[in-house]
């Protein structure tokens, strides 16, 4: 991970936001190639979801919704983590995630955590767990912390009516939370903790302008926020993501069979750009860990450096979403089959709630688990014969920021004229290459194996007298003699072949 997160810093892929201010926790920048990679991940997940299906259409909603949409999909309620602090070095930490220790049994740990402090002892409480940090079992009681970041809306300002209706009282602490509640929730809007509840409540919206017949899926690509306890492992956990989900609209009683195409289909399509295929698999949720609203889950997972993790999550969700807002909206999100008979009555005309099938995928998660995919470290030797490590990103051409590097041997004697005539034709089609004319040659392509550039293009001497150039594979570091024309459609056919 370590020598991960150095190269997206070092090749401009990842960069700490507000860096120069110290950073702010788990938020992170896309820096160019970064920018690249996300686009192109994302590009790959549309044109399969939508473009190459009849019955998918896409869907680009707001990030701020109407407050009474957290309120019935259960997010107020319930989309929490239980929260706990250690009373002994100050952590804050989810007790669900913390390492678990046989309750009586006595565990050591240090003084305020922290070295130099004094070793004490203690026994593990009925929770069953100590602190993530220092390991002390002295911690607070768990409190549910509801993940949802809070805003107002409008030029309200709530704290000016709370310090007006505050003044001059005296009151206790719960009463004091309470007004404050009340004072914010007038005009309280949250930032969308999934992009999944924007197709729930334009289910019809969508449905009608399209005249979508189910089954049907609605797709979105776009940011989430959680205000998440534990950030963790870059990327990986963040409070700030970006989510590539799918709702699939299908008849009550057909929801296992699209499940079990679904997962195959997402399955399918990280084998299609990964080198290690071993490294995804599935998991079925349990029944005690299945979501209130689901009958059936699996997570695709990858095989992360610290262990298996989510990647994506493959729900079927019922009719539980359309349910519930039709219910406090008074919507009918429901869909009429007028070629089905109904199951109560037996005419014909069946009107029923879809069921849905979800694969919900995270956008920055899934650049990381192809980051660590592609990642590859070769042992060589050089031509002073000493072992060099060469370092490459494997990255499958269509998600690579550059599909193609052109290089002038040297930057003078209408090298750098030719190459740039090369790099606009690849840019008239369509095609990200870049133009480096900067340092030796050794050190340009070690630079585009490193950012995953599959094919570098070398411009030379004889390139100007037979329009010939040297074409170096990425993957095999081997190098051929081509004709320009040749290495145009090298590349481009690489790229269709792959789609
Ligand atoms: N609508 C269902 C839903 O949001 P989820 O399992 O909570 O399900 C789906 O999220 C995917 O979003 C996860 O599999 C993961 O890839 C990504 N994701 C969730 N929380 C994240 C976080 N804090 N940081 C980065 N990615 C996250």
């Amino acid at each position: 991970m370590s020598k991960i997160v150095s190269l997206c810093k070092r090749r401009g892929f990842i960069f700490q936001s507000s860096e120069i201010y110290g950073g702010l926790k788990s938020a992170y920048d896309y820096g160019p190639l970064g920018a690249e990679l996300k686009r192109n991940i994302a590009a790959e997940w549309w044109r399969n979801m939508v473009y190459e299906r009849e019955n998918v259409v896409g869907l680009d909603a707001s990030i701020v919704m109407h407050p009474q949409v957290w309120q019935t999909s259960g997010h107020l309620a319930g989309f929490s983590d239980p929260l706990v602090d250690c009373l002994n070095c100050k952590e804050r930490f989810r007790a669900d995630k913390a390492p678990r220790s046989e309750p009586g049994s006595t565990v050591e740990y240090i003084q305020g955590g922290k070295a130099g402090g004094a070793k004490l002892k203690a026994p593990v409480t009925d929770k069953g767990y100590i602190c993530p940090n220092c390991g002390a079992p002295t911690l607070s009681d768990e409190r549910q912390f509801n993940l949802m970041f809070r805003t107002a809306l409008g030029p309200v300002d709530p704290l000016a009516e709370v310090a007006r209706e505050l003044e001059g009282q005296s009151l206790t602490q719960s009463e004091i939370r309470e007004k404050l509640e009340a004072a914010v929730k007038s005009s309280a809007v949250y930032l969308r903790p999934e992009t999944a509840q924007s197709m729930f409540v334009q289910f019809l919206n969508v449905q009608q302008s399209m005249s979508m017949k189910v089954p049907f899926g609605i797709a979105q690509i776009g940011k989430s926020f959680r205000n998440e306890i534990v950030t963790e492992h870059f990327i990986f956990r963040s409070c700030e993501f970006e989510q590539m989900e799918m709702e699939f609209f299908c008849e009550p009683g057909t929801q296992k069979e699209w499940m079990d195409y679904w997962r195959r289909e997402r399955m399918s399509w990280y084998q299609r750009y990964a080198n290690d295929g071993a490294a995804f698999r599935f998991r079925q949720h349990e029944g005690s860990e299945l979501a209130h609203y689901a009958d059936d889950c699996y997570d695709i997972e990858f095989l992360y450096p610290w262990g298996w993790g989510e990647l994506e999550g493959v729900a079927s969700r019922t009719d539980y979403d359309l349910g519930k807002h039709a219910a406090e909206s008074g919507v009918k999100l429901s869909y009429f089959d007028q070629n089905k008979p109904s199951p109560e009555t037996g005419k014909p005309g069946w009107r029923y709630i879809p069921y849905v099938i979800e694969p919900a995928a995270g956008l920055t998660r899934s650049l990381l688990a192809f980051l660590l995919d592609a990642y590859t470290e070769e042992q060589g030797v050089d031509a002073k014969g000493e072992t060099k490590t060469r370092v490459l990103l494997r990255l499958h051409p269509r998600l690579a920021p550059y599909k193609a590097a052109v290089l002038p041997l040297v930057g003078k004697d209408g090298q750098p004229e030719l190459a740039m005539e090369i790099v606009r034709e690849f840019r008239k089609r369509g095609i990200n290459v870049s133009y480096d004319e900067k340092q030796s040659i050794g050190k340009r392509y070690a630079r585009h194996d490193e950012i995953g550039t599959p094919y570098c293009l070398t411009i030379d001497g004889e390139s100007l007298g037979d329009r010939s150039v040297t074409i170096r594979d990425r993957d095999t570091a081997r190098q051929e003699r081509i004709s320009i024309d040749q290495a145009l459609r090298t590349v481009q056919e690489r790229l269709d072949a792959l789609s």
